[in-house]
């Protein structure tokens, strides 16, 4: 467990700080990283109603389905005028279908465009997409090259340091990036091998910082807390922070990260009930997306998240892991509301963030 509380810091506060993607200026300097099957349309919207949200980014799209116009892919991208500024994630290997897909997104209204380099799933690395594209330095950068070319909007990409210890591409591919005209770049500070094993090499995200002149890199990887944020700030340098897993447990951080910087305060610290309202608020954006059924299906997924910081007990978790409809979901959130906290359960106090399970060629 880790408390929120804000730890003492060197950064004076003042007044609140953007973040430059090219010609698109965020509100602020914290990002949700996209997390595939997390951060879909109801999620971002739910957590952008709770502030300090800079930008948010689709999980990754494939550019061949989406130009196929697959159903599946048209609900990843889904949104509204309220979920902006939005940036589409895509990842491919065919530089003419990236290009295409790229413009179709600009014309559909996407804020920027995100290259995805740092999937190290099976299924998108064999074809030569995600953390394989770190592996050969002047094809990709060709590549990312024809899809700043193709658009007028901010191109932006998300990697790793590399694709294992002896082959940290990064800090050159940022460099060659740059050269190329993109507006910024995520590194998550670990290798495609070390999956999400092991603590996020800091020095390795202040090496792509120094590689750069002035493109943003914005720092990722384990932030949970005020603190976790100040240390990727103040040992890399980085211009913005990501922000994936640390928002599952805690929606309110993009919030508490602007309150800190402007006020040095920690802002909102939400208690059971809050939790209770917000977990609430994401069912029924589903709902609203979807219908019932869909929204129970999804809201599965996040349960294992809410049961994390809920602590509900194991009967309650199977509830709400078998929710199949709103009534099921209405009955689950009166009983965690009657009940109320578990013993010892402190508002601001945050589990370890979980790990994906199995191996990471079959995440
Ligand atoms: C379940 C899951 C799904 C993810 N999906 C994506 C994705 O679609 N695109 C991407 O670039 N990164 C994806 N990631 C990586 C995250 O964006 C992020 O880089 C990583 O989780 C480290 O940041 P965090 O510790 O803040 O979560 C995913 C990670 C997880 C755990």
């Amino acid at each position: 467990m880790q408390l929120l509380d804000a730890a003492p810091v060197a950064h004076a506060p003042g007044s609140p700080r953007t973040l430059q993607l090219g010609n698109l200026t965020l509100r602020s300097r914290y990002v949700l990283s996209p997390l595939a099957g997390y951060t879909n349309f109801p999620f971002r919207l739910a957590v952008r109603e709770l502030g300090g949200l800079g930008l948010a980014t689709t999980e990754l799209v494939s550019t061949r389905a989406l130009l196929l116009g697959s159903a599946k892919t048209s609900e990843f991208i889904e949104t509204c005028p309220q979920d902006a500024p939005l940036a589409v994630q895509i990842y491919g290997a065919d530089a003419r279908e990236m290009c295409d897909a790229s413009q179709w997104l600009e014309n559909y209204g996407a804020a920027a465009i995100d290259i995805n380099m740092g999937c190290p799933v099976n299924k998108v690395v064999k074809n030569g997409g995600g953390s394989a594209m770190m592996c050969n330095v002047g094809s990709t950068v060709a590549l990312v090259k024809s899809i700043v070319e193709a658009v007028r909007i901010p191109v932006t990409v998300k990697m790793r340091l590399g694709w294992d210890d002896l082959n940290l591409t990064a800090p050159n591919l940022a460099r060659e990036f740059e050269q190329v005209g993109v507006a910024a770049v995520t590194i998550h500070g670990r290798t495609r091998e070390q999956g999400f094993s092991g603590n996020v090499n800091i020095a390795g995200i202040r090496a792509v910082v120094e590689a750069v002149e002035s493109m943003p890199i914005i720092g990722n990887g384990d932030i949970r807390s005020i603190a976790d944020a100040q240390r990727m700030f103040d040992e890399t340098g980085c211009a913005g922070i990501g922000i994936g897993r640390g928002a599952l447990l805690n929606p309110w951080i993009f919030a508490q990260l602007c309150s800190f910087e402007q006020t040095g305060e920690l802002g909102f610290v939400p208690t059971y009930d809050h939790r209770l309202d917000f977990m609430t608020r994401h069912y029924y954006l589903l709902v609203e997306q979807r219908g019932e059924r869909y929204a129970s299906l999804t809201f599965r997924k996040c349960g294992g998240w809410y049961s994390k910081v809920l602590r509900p007990g194991k009967e309650m978790h199977q509830r709400i892991m078998a929710i199949a409809c709103a009534a099921d979901f209405d009955a689950v959130a009166e009983t965690l509301r009657a009940k109320g906290p578990p013993p010892h359960w402190k508002a601001g106090e945050l589990p370890e963030i979980a790990v994906p399970k199995g191996p990471i060629s079959h995440w």
